[in-house]
């Protein structure tokens, strides 16, 4: 933010010479004349400012757009003079907070008093939170008096996240910031306070109304359009500020609408891990940033092709190209989902023991993506039946929850680099999913039989392609009643999809349509749904993307996801729906 541009930036207790003339306060620097800041009308001690619109209710695209590019000083925001010169939130940050932003940080936080509505679209910890924390307690500790409001889509995010980032940074400067802080509140006066609220009722946000307002929302992307709008009807004052931040997943709402549709109202910022100071230096300067280790995991696991790679690591709307079977944001709701089911009580205890044989056995892709790494976290715990059965084998502590019937499936790997998978469902809810290297089909039938044997499952779907038909007559041999399904065969509606996989898959994609499947946040199997895509024959019918093309766009084997399709072949159940 040049000075130039800035009268925000000019202290208001700098000498000045004034130009009456001009109708307003001017400073005078050689060759330019800027307005200075409005000062709060001495006396009266309510803190109404001498020049400004006042609390007018501007609607509308047009009048926004007038709005957006005006700094504070024009739109009558008041600086808080009373107690002291005014600080950009830059140096509050450096001189106040005395924390280090990094580049892009400083870019979002020097939109704000340029901009009335800032939205930043970025990847995964890069500092979002922190910046909107920062943001929060610079504008209550500038402006008086001031509201504001942060909020998220769940309270959780709220007060663990935002506002555990606002106590650890005021606690940096208790002395200058001063003031009353609670758990998701922090009060300056009974007109001056900032506090959380979540994104769950639009009612919470009515009836907010002061000259200088700043709504900051985290995880944007989560919520609702009926919120933004309760929030638009407390941004009355022209001063008001609003700042969205959020991982770019969605393909509509407001979020996304802001660097689309309304891009000409938002000030959008991008923020990519590559430019992120852990990456680009290659070495930790911010410790909790995204590191450079992480890309390239992400990388690994789902690619760079991949709307995932996309949204979380470059901080980028996915693509949804015509061609995408399964839209990013209906995947990313159906962990959702599954995050607000009952967790069986087994997931507190300490799982993931790994064979010692194949080490990978209960790897699901980077640590902390598995469904059964460790609790979970957002997720009510609820009573555990589990069966006593036959003991399961080494690895995951199975357990019983959910409703309806349960379903195994197994999708058997055929090439080096691919895993075999075996995932149960009950219901329409994921319940595990466990990954093998390198297992030959004796074994891996061995396992199977295990998971029959605790589970009872009403239905065992085994991919038999290849080597799976080994597996296959091994388990039919020992006894087990397993499905071999072979999924090049011909679909059921032979004149709409080119085979089974075709026809399972697209059964999938209207489970994630509807919302009616909970999947648990393995990141592998979200990359590799995220990465499906289909195209028609020269009948007309539905083809998935082969392998072999997958592989040249560089997309690993889809294994989760075609345990996932298995699964739901045919439905042992008629899915439960989630409202
Ligand atoms: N400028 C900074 N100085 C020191 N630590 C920082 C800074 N910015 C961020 N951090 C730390 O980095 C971590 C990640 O930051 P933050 O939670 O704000 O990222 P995020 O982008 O909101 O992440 P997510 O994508 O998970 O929501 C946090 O521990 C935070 O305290
Ligand atoms: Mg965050």
């Amino acid at each position: 933010m040049s000075t130039a541009m800035s009268p925000l930036l000019l202290r208001t207790t700098e000498k000045t010479d004034r130009d009456s003339s001009a109708g307003q306060s001017c400073l005078s620097l050689p060759g330019v004349w800027l307005p200075i800041q409005p000062r709060p009308r001495q006396g009266t001690g309510d803190g109404l400012v001498t020049r400004g619109t006042g609390p007018v209710r501007r609607k509308g695209l047009e009048a926004e757009k007038e709005l957006q590019g005006l700094p504070l000083s024009e739109t009558g925001g008041a600086v808080n003079a009373e107690d002291g010169p005014y600080i950009s939130p830059t140096d509050f940050a450096r001189d106040v907070l005395q924390v280090e932003l990094w580049k892009k940080q400083e870019e979002v936080l020097s939109a704000l008093p340029e901009h009335r509505r800032v939205a930043v679209k970025s990847g995964n910890g890069l500092g979002k939170g922190f910046s909107a924390a920062v943001a929060v307690l610079w504008y209550l500790h500038t402006h008086n008096p001031a509201i504001v409001l942060s909020t998220a889509p769940t309270f959780r995010q709220v007060r663990h996240i935002l506002w555990r980032q606002i106590h650890v940074l005021h606690r940096r400067a208790p002395d200058v910031l001063q003031g009353k802080l609670l758990d998701t509140r922090w009060e300056l006066a009974e007109d001056r306070y900032a506090m959380g609220l979540s994104a769950d009722s639009a009612d919470q946000f009515q009836g907010f109304h002061s000259p200088h307002m700043l709504i900051v929302v985290d995880e944007a992307e989560g919520v609702d359009d009926a919120i933004y709008e309760a929030i638009d009807s407390v941004m009355t004052s022209d001063g008001s500020r609003l700042l969205l931040i959020g991982n770019p997943t969605t393909t509509s709402g407001v979020f996304r609408r802001a660097f689309h549709e309304e891009r000409s109202i938002y000030h959008c910022i991008t923020i990519s891990a590559m430019e992120s100071p852990n990456v680009t230096e290659k070495k930790v300067k911010y410790p909790g940033l995204t590191t450079i280790r992480w890309v390239d995991e992400r990388r690994e696991i789902w690619g760079e092709d991949n709307p995932l790679f996309r949204a979380r690591v470059l901080g980028e709307f996915p693509d949804h190209t015509p061609d995408t079977l399964i839209r990013l944001s209906d995947v990313e709701a159906a962990v959702e989902r599954w995050k607000a089911l009952p967790a069986p009580v087994d997931r507190r205890a300490p799982v993931a023991l790994p064979d010692p044989a194949h080490p990978d056995a209960t790897d699901s892709g980077a640590a902390g993506d598995s469904a059964w790494a460790g609790p979970v976290e957002g997720r009510p715990e609820r009573g555990l039946a589990r069966t006593d059965s036959m003991p399961m084998p080494a690895g995951p502590n199975l357990a019983v929850s959910g409703d309806g019937e349960v379903a195994l499936s197994v999708d058997v790997a055929r090439y080096g680099s691919d895993q075999s998978v075996i995932l149960r469902r009950r219901g329409s809810q994921v319940e595990e999913i466990r990954t093998f290297n390198g297992m030959d089909t004796m074994e891996l039938a061995g396992w199977v039989a295990a998971a029959i044997r605790e589970f009872q499952p009403a239905q065992t779907c085994i991919d038999e392609v290849g080597v799976g038909a080994g597996v296959v007559d091994r388990l039919r041999e020992q006894g087990y009643g397993v499905r071999g399904v072979n999924v090049a065969h011909s679909a059921r509606q032979k004149g709409v999809f080119a085979n089974m996989r075709a026809e399972g898959y697209w059964k999938l994609r209207d489970l994630f349509a509807a919302g009616d499947i909970a999947i648990p946040g393995d990141q592998r199997l979200l990359g590799e749904l995220a990465a499906l895509r289909y195209s028609f024959d020269s009948l007309g019918r539905i083809l998935m993307e082969s392998k072999e093309d997958m592989r040249k766009r560089g997309v690993p084997s889809p294994d989760r996801a075609d345990a996932l399709m298995l699964a739901f072949v045919t439905p042992v159940t008629r899915p439960r729906i989630w409202t």
